[in-house]
């Protein structure tokens, strides 16, 4: 049986990942420091797959405490998702975000140079392409600086990873996601967003339950189908799929370059406003929405051609948005009142 780390693991994606790996057989270790998790998590992952995953609380900041990890345990691959990610915190703490995504990512490489582990994976995103000229975006679309120091980290951390695996011979995947969303089908898992939520879904979710009085849709003025922006809402459940092959892909030694790159969406645009309604038809009930101004540094359209996926990892969205919808809402009704 293999054993795979995987950083992050209480996180959102993390956790889902988590489950996949062990349904797919893999052994699973987790170390997560709880910045932007809650150790609940752990005992949800173990309920759903009836294995528990060995964890840690470990700052990965901590070189000794991870050099310490590797050396207790025998490592066939990692998945690497710890990381800040709040694009707004981000502006406005940026050395935060440099220190804590990078020299985290920088020590799990370390580690695996002086532990002799030789497959990583890396969560990236979509951010790293920022407003691309042509859509769909695939892996050979220019990137261009991203509009965000969270985005930066996770262009910057592509950088520092191809460098690493240039140098030493490992063998690395970067996986760039597009919006992901839903959750599992328990709905004992999900995205518990930190105080207000960031991102569109949960606070649609939160706007659902009158947590929030209603939802900013941040600008209608935008040269789309109805004025607001286009993203690709990627479920959650097929991002962890994605995670599993990819891990194979590494595992069989099937990767054709030390570094490679798949853009993981669903291949759909979608606006705002049609989120807004898509998820008041999937759940039956309305959303408050007010249009407010536009947010700082969002892009007009983003939305993936996952062929490249498709052809090399044998994977491709299985969800419809409709589900993602209506595994959100659980989710969020599961929640309950969400502390501040
Ligand atoms: C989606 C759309 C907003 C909230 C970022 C990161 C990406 C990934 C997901 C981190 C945009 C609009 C949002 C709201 C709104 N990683 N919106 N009202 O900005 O596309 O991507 O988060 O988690 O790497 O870049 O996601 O969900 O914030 O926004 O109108 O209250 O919804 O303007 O058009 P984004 P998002």
């Amino acid at each position: 049986m293999k054993n795979i780390l995987v950083t992050g693991g209480l996180g959102y994606i993390g956790s889902h990942t988590v489950v996949a790996l062990q349904q797919a057989g893999f052994s699973v270790y987790i170390i997560d420091d709880l910045s932007n998790s809650q150790l609940e998590v752990w005992e949800k992952i173990t309920a759903i797959t009836k294995i528990q995953p060995v964890y840690y609380n470990i700052d990965l900041k901590d070189l000794n405490a991870v050099s310490v990890f590797f050396q207790s345990h025998k490592i066939d691959g990692i998945i690497h998702f710890a990381a800040y990610k709040a694009v707004g915190e981000s502006v406005e703490k940026p050395l935060m975000y440099y220190r804590n995504n990078l020299m985290g990512l920088m020590n799990v490489l370390e580690a695996m140079e002086e532990n002799k582990v030789d497959n990583f994976i890396f969560s990236s995103s979509c951010t790293v392409y920022g407003q691309a000229d042509a859509m769909p975006i695939n892996e050979s679309t220019p990137l261009k600086r991203p509009e965000s120091p969270y985005g930066n980290t996770k262009k910057m951390g592509e950088e520092i990873i191809e460098d690493f695996v240039n140098a030493t011979g490992k063998n690395a995947i970067a996986l760039r996601y597009f919006n992901p969303v839903g959750a599992h089908n328990s709905a004992t898992i999900g995205e518990v967003p930190n105080g207000i939520p960031n991102n569109l879904i949960p606070y649609v979710t939160q706007t659902a339950m009158g947590i929030r009085e209603s939802l900013g849709v941040f600008g209608n003025d935008y040269e789309t189908r109805d004025g607001t922006a286009v993203r690709d809402y990627i479920d959650v459940n097929d991002l962890a799929d994605a995670h599993v092959k990819a891990m194979q892909r590494l595992l069989e030694g099937k990767n054709k370059s030390n570094l490679e790159f798949f853009n993981l969406g669903s291949g759909n645009g979608s606006t705002v406003l049609e989120i807004v309604t898509a998820f008041e038809e999937a759940n039956n009930l309305k959303i408050n929405y007010e249009i407010k101004p536009r947010r700082a540094g969002d892009i007009v359209q983003a939305y993936a051609d996952y062929s490249f996926a498709k052809n090399e990892l044998g994977w491709q969205p299985t969800t419809p948005l409709q589900a993602s919808m209506q595994t959100a809402w659980k989710f969020q009704q599961q929640l309950g009142e969400v502390k501040e």
